[in-house]
């Protein structure tokens, strides 16, 4: 099934109070932001939607796939389900070589060409975290960051997931900058829960919660988009700085 939109149905909040926004439509390309306090309803937002939500979660909201509720395949058949969710806690059970494992994936996935989907989902993973990970090494060896971007990258590329839920991957040594830009040559829709203005500015629009609940869907005005162009140029020089100092370098001024 192709997906072209998910609805979002206002549900309630942590204290029964309704979301304040009745409908929210994403269309296949978007990438939304979820922004919001600790404790808002962010992950419970995205996990309504790889629910597929019928009224059926503590929060009663209601996910519609292209105007219908999703057929009964997506929960019940992994290989059809065409939401992948990166978590905020992300650890593998298996201790195979990453190579074996996302051999066995493409196999299960029947992807024709295994070895060079193999070969770009390294790739893809090696430019999202600092740290390059080997294609030999034990899966559980990972580091966090290693982890979520070969979770990112598999998602991607081997599964080919027409729905991505991303949760705080600030936090998680991923390349964020990189990560966008990457994942936006990619037709797909990205949903990031954020606490990064530059994640949230460069989205399409972004879903505001509070105490559970959805408050309001904001999308960028000119205004906004010239501040992101601020943003980027400071989230750079952040960057510039923490590469110094990951590498045991000394800073050095002159710079701003
Ligand atoms: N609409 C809701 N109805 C009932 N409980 C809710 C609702 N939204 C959130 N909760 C509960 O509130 C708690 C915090 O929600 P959640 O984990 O989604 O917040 P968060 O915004 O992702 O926080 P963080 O930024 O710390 O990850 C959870 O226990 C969740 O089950
Ligand atoms: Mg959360």
């Amino acid at each position: 099934m192709q997906i072209k939109e998910i609805k979002i149905f206002a549900g309630v909040g942590k204290n029964g109070q309704p979301d304040l926004v009745d409908e929210i439509t994403f269309t296949m390309g978007d990438v939304i932001s979820i922004v919001g306090p600790t404790g808002s309803g962010k992950t419970t937002l995205i996990d309504d939607i790889a629910l597929f939500a019928d009224c059926n979660t503590p929060t009663r909201r209601r996910v519609l796939i292209n105007e219908a509720p999703a057929p009964e395949d997506f929960m019940n058949d992994p290989s059809q389900n065409p939401v992948a969710f990166i978590t905020q806690h992300t650890n593998f059970l298996s201790d195979l070589p990453v190579n074996e494992f996302l051999e066995t994936h493409a196999d299960i996935r029947k992807r024709p060409d295994i070895s060079s989907v193999v070969r770009e989902t390294i790739e893809f993973a090696n430019q999202l975290t600092g740290e390059p990970l080997n294609a030999e090494n034990g899966m559980t060896e990972l580091s966090g960051g290693q982890t979520r971007a070969l979770l990112i990258a598999d998602a991607v590329i081997i599964s080919n997931s027409p729905v991505i839920l991303l949760d705080e991957i600030e936090n998680a040594g991923i390349n964020r900058t990189k990560a966008l830009e990457l994942l936006k040559k990619y037709e797909k829709i990205f949903v990031f829960v954020t606490h990064d203005p530059r994640i949230a500015l460069s989205s399409d629009f972004r879903i505001v919660m509070e105490n559970g609940a959805v408050t309001k869907v904001l999308y960028p005005h000119d205004e906004e988009l010239a501040v992101a162009e601020e943003i980027k140029k400071i989230d750079d020089l952040m960057l510039h700085f923490r590469r110094l100092i990951r590498s045991g370098e000394r800073v050095t001024g002159g710079i701003i």
